[in-house]
């Protein structure tokens, strides 16, 4: 009998953490003992370069343009103790539809069943960006992905691009798609970031899963070609991503979010404003904070 897959959609604006994130929480599951593949669904194609030494693979695109008919297995690489990687790709730079990239790739190991064949206990999905573009739905639609989780910081476009997600979300809940399981909260060093993502899941119902700082040793890890698991095991972050991994297998209860219009997300983000400046005036605590 085969076992239950969980499979895993992670969302976020560009250059937000996503891929980071992603590949950190891939070796924290590997270094559990889970079967894990990563699957990088943003035309940059460099979900999966710190589970590899910074190497970059061939994208399911790449092989498509060489030859019509892909073996799936010629796009699955291992990387950091055993952990399966694969890039969709994009089309070259101004022509043609990214999404069309990842409906391509996502179809290519469903059709033959790599994911079975493999015994995976977790897909995860590093997919680009606001779902404004059918393309970058498709994890989230026809029940690819189970769980959606999306990476912010407190900045107001991270946030935006959160919201947006959950309304593609709520969209195709009534048609078996996935459902929302959180926020992982990126680059959050101060208290007022964290106060900020703390009011934007309350009032989108929906919940923090970690609060993960910026962090130097995530540079560092980053520019040596690796995860911070695998460069610096011992730290505080690679602690705090290995909680993350954990809360994430873990996780069973996602649920539709109730994001908010665009109106009322402005006058959101204007109260915030105005606290903001309160704590600079140090009206709030009586003392200044550092902004
Ligand atoms: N918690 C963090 N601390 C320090 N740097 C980070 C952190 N998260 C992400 N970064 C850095 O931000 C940049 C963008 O991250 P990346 O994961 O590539 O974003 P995305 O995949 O969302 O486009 C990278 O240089 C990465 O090292
Ligand atoms: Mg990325």
């Amino acid at each position: 009998m085969s076992k239950q897959i969980k499979k895993i959609a992670i969302y976020g604006k560009g250059g937000i953490g996503k891929s980071t994130t992603t590949s950190n929480i891939s070796a924290a599951l590997v270094e559990a003992g889970y079967k894990v593949l990563q699957f990088g669904c943003d035309p940059k194609s460099d979900s999966t370069n710190t589970l590899r030494n910074g190497k970059y693979i061939p994208t399911v695109l790449d092989l498509l343009r060489k030859k019509s008919k892909v073996d799936a297995h010629e796009a699955i690489f291992e990387g950091f103790k055993g952990v399966y990687c694969v890039e969709a790709g994009g089309p070259a730079p101004g022509v043609g539809c990214a999404g069309r990239g990842i409906i391509t790739a996502v179809e290519l190991l469903k059709q033959q069943n790599i994911f079975e064949e493999l015994d995976l206990d977790f897909v995860i999905f590093d997919v680009l960006g606001d779902v404004v573009c059918g393309g970058f739905a498709v994890p989230i639609r026809e029940g690819i992905a189970e769980h959606v989780f999306t990476v912010s910081s407190s900045d107001f476009m991270s946030i935006y691009a959160s919201n947006n997600l959950m309304k593609g979300i709520e969209k195709y809940s009534n048609s078996g798609g996935a459902l929302f399981g959180g926020i992982i909260a990126n680059s959050i060093n101060t208290s007022y970031q964290k106060a900020i993502i703390d009011d934007f899941v309350k009032k989108t119902s929906t919940q923090v899963v970690e609060y993960v700082p910026r962090s130097i040793t995530v540079t560092q890890a980053e520019l040596s070609g690796h995860t911070t698991i695998e460069a610096a095991p011992k730290s505080q972050q690679a602690e705090v991503y290995r909680n993350l991994a954990r809360k994430i297998a873990k996780h069973t209860e996602s649920r539709v979010p109730t994001p908010l219009e665009t109106d009322q997300l402005r006058e959101w983000s204007a109260q915030w404003a105005d606290q903001l400046l309160a704590i600079e005036a140090g009206e709030v605590r009586g003392e200044k904070e550092s902004i």
